[in-house]
């Protein structure tokens, strides 16, 4: 975690986003697999870290805007958990970590609230996504289960996502490093990518490195010659000479941090003529989007931008025909891209999106398009310097989906199905980075993974030796 200061310092800002009432900030439980003590790998709550830092379980901590003061509730282990666990920090040892020298029971907090809620003071609480959180916000608040993530405070959710938008300093160390991981581990996949192999023993050695340099991957690693399905998690193939490989994946820091990239590869090392045209396309989005992303800009603009290369691109091929323009703004390109440029990036891969993707992505200069494809967007609001966004874009052959809109003779006008019918089979090309907004424009986090075709081949050159 960084120093007490950071947090204390964070917890300050929060009180000039939100003056009055009771900020109550859970931690994320231990979560069992298949019986009580056999747990999943343990994940704090992101918005926990954020304020207070620690990544342990059992934790509630208080921010009292009325009365200006922290509290971090919580249990000393016993001897028993200590003769399984080893020695832990007490409490107040951990209060001292996060700059916090009011610590209690845990059993105190209902009297807290309970004090609170009498007074007709606000008791502020993010929607909980997990179902134990959301039975202890019941308890403690009185507030039926169902209406608990209902009654969650508008006003906190805007103001968490004020400050944890915009990355300070020290997250931007973080993030640069943890996309070193992320690279390290693409690279991996390039390098030891061979006919013949199974798709889960690239999977399984890229999330040993993500483990290896930090808290592991930080979201399950997407891996598959099936690339038209978005998030495939399915390892199971053989890797077969003139497929192409798509792999999605990246690592969390120690500190909480993700990292997030997508390449695509010929499993034998040389793009054939058909998936290099396919390729450049979206190598072309890709660039041209980091080329334009700064300040100012709306990204839902840069996703456009990015849709239009798409349209242009498959028109030249044949597989579009028409304005390209006009077909990226009406939704034509969806067939190919069905999802957004780009997400917003920290301590969640989708950064805070448990809070809800609206108040994170948009604003109220910036709705949401309700075109299938656009609609997908999950950050299309202007750029302000300190935000990290993903820039994504990909083309796709889902034979459902084209199966779907010819039968329906959707967009007819701009799409030419017979072509499209070409390339069922081809798979998906996605091409990913993770860019920071600086005060002039963008620019892309970590050490720069190679992405043209010379510079993948080379990369694959010695696989096919
Ligand atoms: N890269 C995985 C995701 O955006 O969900």
């Amino acid at each position: 975690m960084f120093n007490k200061e950071i947090y204390i310092d964070r917890r300050n800002r929060l009180r000039t986003q939100i003056q009055q009432g009771i900020v109550v900030l859970l931690s994320n439980n231990e979560a069992p697999m298949n019986y009580p003590s056999n747990t999943y790998h343990y994940r704090q709550d992101s918005s926990f870290i954020y304020f207070f830092g620690l990544q342990l379980p059992g934790l509630v901590g208080v921010i009292d805007l009325d009365e200006g003061k922290d509290i971090l509730f919580g249990d000393d282990y016993t001897i028993d958990d200590i003769i399984w666990m080893g020695n832990q920090p007490t409490i107040t040892e951990l209060g001292a970590m996060c700059g916090i020298s009011y610590v209690q029971k845990t059993a105190d907090l209902s009297a807290r609230i309970e004090n609170a809620l009498l007074k007709n003071r606000k008791v502020h609480f993010l929607p909980p996504y997990r179902s134990d959180n959301q039975i202890f916000l019941h308890k403690l608040t009185g507030i039926s289960i169902d209406d608990i993530k209902s009654n969650a405070s508008v006003e906190l959710i805007k103001a968490v996502v004020a400050l944890r938008n915009c990355k300070q300093a020290e997250e931007i160390i973080e993030m640069d490093k943890i996309c070193d991981t992320g690279v390290k581990m693409h690279l991996a996949a390039m390098q030891n990518c061979k006919a013949g192999k199974i798709e889960r023993q690239l999977a399984g050695l890229i999330e040993g490195m993500a483990l290896s340099e930090g808290n592991g991957v930080s979201f399950p690693v997407i891996l598959s010659q099936n690339g038209e399905t978005l998030h495939n998690h399915n390892h199971e193939q053989t890797l077969e000479n003139g497929r192409l490989l798509l792999v999605d994946a990246g690592a969390e820091s120690v500190s909480g941090y993700s990292s997030d990239y997508t390449r695509t590869f010929p499993v034998s090392g040389q793009f054939t003529t058909k998936q290099k045209e396919i390729y450049e396309i979206v190598l072309k989005a890709n660039m041209e989007s980091i080329a334009m992303a700064k300040p100012g800009l709306r990204y839902f603009d840069v996703h456009l931008n990015a849709t239009t290369i798409i349209a242009k691109g498959l028109t030249e091929l044949g597989l579009m025909k028409g304005n390209p323009v006009d077909a990226a703004k009406e939704g034509a390109h969806a067939l190919f891209m069905p999802h957004g440029l780009g997400h917003m990036l920290g301590l969640d891969v989708h950064d805070m999106e448990d809070l809800g993707e609206n108040y994170v992505g948009y604003d109220e200069y910036t709705k949401r398009s309700s075109i299938f494809g656009h609609a997908s967007l999950r950050c299309g609001r202007e750029l302000q310097p300190g935000f990290i966004v993903t820039v994504e874009p990909g083309i796709y052959f889902i034979p459902q989906l084209i199966d779907l809109w010819e039968k329906e003779n959707k967009f007819t006008n701009y799409i030419n199905y017979n072509k499209v019918r070409e390339y069922i089979g081809f798979g998906g090309i996605r091409i990913e980075d993770d860019i920071l907004i600086t005060q002039e424009g963008c620019r892309v986090l970590g050490t720069p993974l190679p992405k043209k075709v010379t510079e993948v081949e080379d990369i694959m050159t010695y696989n096919t030796k």
